[in-house]
């Protein structure tokens, strides 16, 4: 006798319906996608413990006809998709037919609805998948979708979830993630007769402070479109940054994802604007043509798949970077008319004089010029701040967290472009090493190469520095050479990670320092860079300016 046998027909349904509904929070994500599919403007959600005894989600959408309603309880019975070809394209949030019966299957499940042309509404139950006849009901226009006791034919599924509380955050959490990329749909969400959301319809703004507890001041807005795809969204500004990444959602074709590769290129691009582990909050919303995506990828459909996706990275990149760039132009800065264009700074140069000269520490003399236009500084106090006019009042820069963010961005810009240049030591830096930190320094030679930097094992436990990038202080290689192999050896840290702060502590080293007194010249100089690579930040979150406007004067004078 064989040992294979085919599961009997209900037990096949309760493992399928598994993979789609998980939890509570599962069937209202499922339940809330199919009012928004359904066209509602209003949905109402009401939960009892946690939504283990009942889930009822109401709508105002386009309703299920009564000859439907047996249909749309059954396994792969969609009314969103009818070829192939429409899986190639898939607008909706819905398409695979699969909810209702899954929910079915594991609960008592009530559906009771009425088309707008319908003068009467209609009802179908069932009952752990057992289905009813379809009969009458009085019901108002849309669709009201009721689960009661869920999983109660899955003891072991039962067991294995929250307490009401925790299903109830799931939930909340899962409602919010949808409402954001449908501002114009009102939600309201109650847990055992108490209001847990209320939403009017309103714009992205509004809703996005609402949810995230920011005023519409508080975002940077997003856009870029490149090659048919359209990047659109809301990021708060660093000062109002969060410590948990969790508050920033990511949008395609309005289905909330979950997506390694979009979550990595936001953290290169915030890179240098936010402290670290603090994380910007917002919504990112990406529009393309849905063949070039696959939501195909797990039952939930949380995940999401790009066909291209070192576009996606790289569109998400700018469109970020630009923003946060945009942000921190330096308005306030007087600029004269006329500004003739200044040979562009070398940058072996500008890292060389503050590097090795305190006296000189911020550009190479033959690139000073006294009387080129652009911001000028009124002085210097306590050796650390350069005082300027600008159009709304005073404007106080930081002088080293300034300098630092240009010659980070300076750095950024060489590396990406052609590595930064190397210059051979005359003797090379020999230092003991561990085993792990000497592997690391053989398989990340053309890392290091980017930065200048050659080193290689030398004898048993050693490794050899024989080129250090131009311009760098050489005092502590081997301290600075340990600290990145370390890392690499320990591969917990992506590699654009790592290079963030090689650079960031790099350009610290190599920028003025608070105490160090500037000449005027070197201020100018210092402020005309600021405007070429303008942030309020510095590369680890410091902010590199602070403003006394006309108003702030005023207050302290009492003039108003
Ligand atoms: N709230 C609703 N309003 C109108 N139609 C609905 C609603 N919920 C479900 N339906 C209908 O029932 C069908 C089956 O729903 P479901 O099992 O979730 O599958 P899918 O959403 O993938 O199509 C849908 O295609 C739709 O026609
Ligand atoms: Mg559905």
């Amino acid at each position: 006798m064989g040992k294979i046998k085919r599961l009997p027909q209900e037990i096949a349904r309760k493992i399928a319906a598994g993979e789609v509904i998980e939890r509570p929070a599962s069937v209202v994500k499922e339940l809330v996608e199919n009012a928004l599919d359904a066209g509602a403007s209003r949905v109402e959600i009401d939960l009892d413990k946690g939504g283990k005894a009942l889930i009822r989600v109401r709508d105002d959408g386009q309703g299920i006809p009564a000859e439907d309603l047996p249909l749309a309880v059954e396994r792969h019975a969609t009314s969103k998709i009818g070829s192939e070809a429409d899986l190639e394209a898939i607008r909706t949030l819905g398409f695979r037919g699969e909810a209702l019966a899954a929910i079915g299957s594991v609960s008592h499940l009530i559906i009771t609805s009425r088309p707008p042309e319908s003068p009467l509404g209609a009802r179908v139950e069932v009952r752990f998948g057992q289905k009813s006849e379809v009969v009458e009901a009085g019901c108002p226009q849309g669709t009201v979708v009721e689960v009661a006791d869920l999983f109660a034919n899955l003891p072991a599924r039962r067991r294995f979830l929250k307490s009401d509380r925790a299903e109830t955050t799931r939930i909340l959490e899962t409602v919010k993630a949808l409402s954001l990329a449908w501002e114009g749909v009102s939600f309201r969400l109650k847990g055992q007769g108490r209001l847990l959301l209320n939403l009017p319809r309103e714009d992205l703004p509004d809703r996005l402070g609402r949810l995230l507890g920011l005023g519409k001041k508080d975002f940077l807005p997003l856009s870029l479109e490149k090659e048919g795809v359209k990047l659109f969204g809301f990021l708060s500004r660093p000062e109002k940054a969060r410590h948990d990444p969790r508050s920033l959602y990511f949008y395609v074709l309005r289905r909330p994802v979950k997506s390694s590769l979009l979550a990595r290129a936001l953290n290169e691009a915030t890179k240098g604007f936010f402290m670290s582990r603090s994380y910007p909050a917002g919504a990112i919303f990406l529009d393309l043509p849905p063949e070039r995506i696959d939501v195909n990828v797990h039952p939930a459909k949380l995940e999401v798949r790009f066909r291209t996706e070192g576009q996606i990275f790289s569109l998400l990149h700018q469109a970020v970077r630009q923003a946060l760039l945009e942000k921190s132009r330096l308005k306030a800065v007087e600029t004269r008319p006329f500004t003739p264009q200044l040979e562009d700074i070398p940058l072996e140069g500008a890292l060389e004089s503050a590097a090795s000269s305190k006296e000189a520490p911020v550009v190479a003399e033959s690139t000073f010029n006294y009387h080129s236009p652009g911001p000028r500084p009124l002085g210097q106090i306590l050796a650390t701040y350069i005082l300027c006019e600008g159009d709304e009042g005073l404007v106080i820069y930081d002088q080293h967290a300034l300098h630092e963010r240009i010659l980070y961005e300076k750095l950024r810009r060489a590396v990406k472009e052609k590595g930064l240049a190397g210059e051979p030591l005359l003797f090379p830096v020999v230092f003991e090493a561990q085993a792990p930190i000497i592997e690391a320094a053989e398989e990340a030679r053309r890392f290091l190469q980017r930065l200048g930097i050659e080193a290689r094992p030398y004898g048993p436990g050693q490794i050899a520095v024989y080129s250090w990038p131009r311009g760098f202080l050489k005092e502590d290689i081997p301290r600075v050479v340990s600290d990145i192999l370390g890392r690499l050896s320990q591969g917990r840290m992506p590699e654009g990670s790592l290079l963030h702060e090689i650079l960031a502590l790099l350009a610290c080293r190599a920028a003025v320092k608070a105490g160090d007194h500037l000449t005027e010249a070197e201020m100018t100089e210092l402020l005309k860079e600021a405007e070429r690579f303008p942030s309020d930040y510095c590369p680890h979150g410091r902010p590199t300016s602070a403003y006394l406007k006309k108003m702030d004067l005023e207050r302290l004078f009492r003039r108003k």
